[in-house]
């Protein structure tokens, strides 16, 4: 794909989509079905490529594992059944894959290389390696294991009470996954609740997690069971659809079958609390995950101030939200958000950059960005995702409003957690 020329000055958007799977579920699917006993199916998993290389590296660690579409066949051995593997482990974009996998890996007596792309090669590992370090892993990489390539010797860990300076989901999952395999009871106490998906699909496993405010704990000798797994539709693919629709003059889209676990229904309470014209139907809950169908319709919408607990149920989310800003009456304020720095771009500065470009008022700030939404029409321009989908996809949603053509360098990141994104973009024109 690499440049592509997007659609612009859209009338409306109108119809239904079914959100693929989410992308941190489909990752602990593979992962906990992987180190379980038995099979497991999983239904609507991800397409994306962050996904496959997950199901990639447990298959070179000799995990039966089968695909058909969307259903996944894992034939689990446990823990003891994972081999060192031959050859390197990429995870190529995925953070997710990255953390988690490290951990994982730390429990067992093998030993791995792990490497990524340009993008993962910058991304902070210490907030990983180090505790897992302190747990008896031995992990080596460069700049003392800050930065891929890694190598990894695991085995023999003991518990330890871990106290995160960042609420993130990926560093309370990798300790959880070695605290599977260490002596004692393992806990980690974040800053903020982070999302919980990972403590939901143990328990679904079979595994107890005991749970207390900031704090999880995983006693060590625990075996999970394998099991059926059904992926909810990821909020954070829907926000980009939720914002169109409450941009986009005239428009009403109905989504099927989002993933509404609480700690990722930030863009839910920021959509209302500006004033969005949002329905929540038909909600259920499937495998410990909720699930809702949610209709947007256009609507006027104000400023808003987002911060603190708030963020980490929205991290994703903030490039998509900065548009929605741009569209609303008054000043919205994000703070508290510095972790955007070291998602797939810095999103701090990719964000304000290209929606500069399409003539948004937006500065950044140390820990965030401010934005003046007052009338603020798009115009045309020659914008780029950096490699980062999420930055690609909301560019692709803010040309919709753009008088003028916008092209887009490095599309085809978008393919990381939304392969059908244009697809469903196109089907709603
Ligand atoms: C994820 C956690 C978040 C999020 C990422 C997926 C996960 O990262 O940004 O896209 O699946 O655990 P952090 O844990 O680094 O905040």
């Amino acid at each position: 794909m690499g440049k592509i020329s997007l659609k612009t000055n859209v009338g409306k958007l109108s119809g239904v989509i079914q959100i693929p799977g989410d992308k941190s579920i489909s990752h602990r699917s593979i992962m906990l079905g992987a180190i379980a006993d038995g099979k497991t199916v999983v239904e609507n998993f991800l397409l994306g490529e962050d996904c496959l290389r997950t199901i990639d590296c447990f298959k070179k660690m000799g995990v039966n594992i089968t695909r058909n579409d969307e259903i996944v066949e894992i034939v689990g051995k446990g823990f003891e059944a994972l081999k060192e593997p031959t050859d390197i482990l990429d995870v190529g974009n995925s953070g997710t894959t990255s953390r988690l996998l490290i951990g994982l890996l730390s429990g067992i007596p093998i030993h791995s290389c792990m490497i990524g792309d340009d993008s993962i090669a910058k991304r902070p590992m210490k907030r990983v390696t180090e505790p897992l370090r302190e747990m008896g892993a031995k992990i080596d990489g460069r700049q003392d294991a800050e930065f891929t390539p890694l190598a990894i010797r695991g085995g023999n860990l003991r518990a330890i009470n871990y106290h995160s300076p960042v609420a993130s989901a990926q560093v309370k999952s990798s300790i959880l996954l070695a605290g599977i395999n260490a002596s004692g009871t393992t806990t980690v106490t974040e800053p903020h609740k982070s999302r919980d998906h990972t403590e939901r699909m143990l328990k679904a496993f079979g595994c107890k997690v005991a749970e207390d405010g900031l704090t999880v704990g995983i006693t060590g000798g625990q075996k999970l069971k394998g099991t059926n797994i059904f992926v909810p539709g990821d909020i954070s693919s829907a926000a980009f659809f939720l914002v169109a629709g409450a941009i986009i003059p005239n428009s009403t889209i109905k989504m099927m079958n989002v993933g509404m676990n609480p700690t990722r229904t930030g863009i839910i309470d920021v959509l209302i609390q500006m004033g969005a014209n949002l329905t929540i139907e038909n909600e259920r809950v499937i495998n410990n995950e909720p699930i809702a169908d949610l209709t947007i319709c256009y609507s006027e919408l104000h400023g808003t101030t987002i911060e603190g607990s708030m963020i980490p149920k929205l991290i994703d989310e903030i490039p998509i939200i900065a548009l929605l800003a741009t569209q609303a009456k008054g000043e919205t304020v994000i703070k508290d958000a510095s972790e955007l720095k070291v998602k797939e771009t810095n999103r701090i500065e990719t964000v304000v950059k290209e929606l500069s470009k399409l003539g948004a008022h937006i500065t950044s700030t140390e820990d965030g960005m401010i934005i003046t939404g007052e009338g603020t029409k798009l115009n045309g321009g020659n914008v780029d995702s950096y490699g980062d989908h999420r930055i690609g996809m909301m560019l692709a949603i803010a040309a919709l409003l753009a008088e003028g053509e916008v092209t887009l360098n490095n599309s085809e990141a978008i393919a990381v957690s939304y392969p059908t994104f244009f697809n469903h973009l196109h089907s709603l024109i």
